[in-house]
């Protein structure tokens, strides 16, 4: 099991210096807008993640007119204590420890902490570009093997490495086809381990979302997801060969694993342009409740989930569904934002769970 007894931040966004005990399973976070919610929120997220939900630059979640930042989890891992600490240095340099022993590559401690995040601009996921969904498997397979995001940053190196190099390739009349040769030889087993990866993964995940979807929304309907990938017909070695010629015009890598995508679809249309508001959102949740069930059942512990103002636009029965799914069905720790402090506890009441209330 894994759960967090006490954060404290000192210097991070709105908090100068606090500390919150969390002495229940499931923690409900109250207040107005701008008190501090979300904040508290990504603080958690920093712990399990090293770094924040919203952005990847750390000096913006320093607070203003401040320099550096602290933040401290006591959490318990299989009833173990773990100390974990994220410092910002005054220099901009950051340190995670866990136990006093810092990480030389932050990439190891991710899936330390499993943790899954529903927040409102999450129906990106749905509605934004195929990026949003490569982002949410990429972070939720790299959660669950450490190899796949090795492979992964190894990927996007290279892919940096080569697009520059396209583009030299137009601003000079000397092409060094001997070194995109070798840029090429170093993407191929990063994006086959990538692809087989995912392959091997949709196989069991998109059924699941699928089941999800029809249980949130009560009455079945006709929703499909596929994986998309051009690795399906051909080998990675295979299309950059193909696209050479093209990738040297458009001065870019015009194919691979990073313009896969998840094809959703309703009554066989295009989800994105056909669903409702509440369809979508019913979908978001399935995907982060298929997230949440993977997790578990791969660590074999369920993960922190951070629900940060998911009752808006909700009916009162999605909202009892929703959760009596990640409070009572799931035994992990569940963090709930609200600005309605009515509203939240009549629901944790009607669960009939034990909960604890910070109002900020
Ligand atoms: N770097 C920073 N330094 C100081 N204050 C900051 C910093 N970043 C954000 N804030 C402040 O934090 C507050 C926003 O906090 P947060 O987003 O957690 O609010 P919230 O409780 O989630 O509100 P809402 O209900 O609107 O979602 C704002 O008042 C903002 O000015
Ligand atoms: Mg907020």
């Amino acid at each position: 099991m894994l759960s967090l007894q006490r954060i404290s931040v000192l210097q991070f966004k709105n908090y100068s210096n606090r500390f919150f005990d969390f002495t229940e399973r499931i923690v409900g976070i109250c207040g107005k807008n701008g008190a501090g919610k979300t904040n508290l929120l990504d603080a958690i997220h920093y712990l399990c993640f090293t770094r924040s939900y919203f952005t990847r630059l750390d000096s913006n979640n320093v607070q203003r007119d401040s320099n550096g930042f602290r933040i401290e989890g006591d959490l318990v891992l299989n009833d173990k204590p773990e100390k974990a600490v994220c410092i910002l240095r005054e220099t901009g340099r950051k340190e995670f420890s866990v136990n006093d022993d810092a990480y030389d590559k932050f990439s190891r401690h991710i899936g330390r902490y499993p943790c899954v995040v529903i927040a409102p601009d999450d129906a990106q996921l749905i509605t934004g570009d195929s990026r949003e969904r490569r982002a949410f498997i990429d972070a939720l397979l790299s959660q669950l093997n450490a190899e796949y995001l090795q492979h992964l940053i190894t990927y996007q190196k290279i892919l940096v490495q080569r697009n520059s190099l396209l583009k030299s390739f137009a601003e000079t009349r000397n092409k060094d086809m001997a070194l995109l040769d070798v840029l090429d030889q170093q993407l191929i087993p990063a994006g086959d381990f990538i692809f087989t990866k995912r392959k091997e993964f949709f196989i069991s995940f998109l059924p699941l979302v699928k089941h999800l979807y029809n249980e949130i929304a009560s009455n079945p309907e006709d929703i499909n997801l596929f994986y998309e990938s051009e690795m399906l017909q051909a080998s990675l070695e295979e299309l950059l060969n193909i696209s050479r010629n093209k990738d040297m015009m458009a001065q870019r890598t015009t194919s691979g694993i990073h313009r896969d995508d998840i094809e959703i679809q309703l009554t066989e249309k295009d989800f994105k342009t056909i669903a409702s508001q509440g369809q979508r959102k019913s979908l978001l949740f399935a995907l982060k409740l298929a997230e949440m069930e993977v997790l578990k059942k791969e660590k074999g512990f369920p993960p922190l989930l951070l629900l940060d103002d998911v009752f808006e636009k909700l009916d009162e029965d999605r909202i009892s569904n929703l959760l009596n799914k990640v409070c009572v069905e799931n035994e992990g720790q569940v963090f709930i934002t609200d600005t309605n402090e009515e509203r939240l506890t009549r629901h944790l009441e009607d669960l009939q769970v034990k909960y604890q209330l910070i109002t900020l």
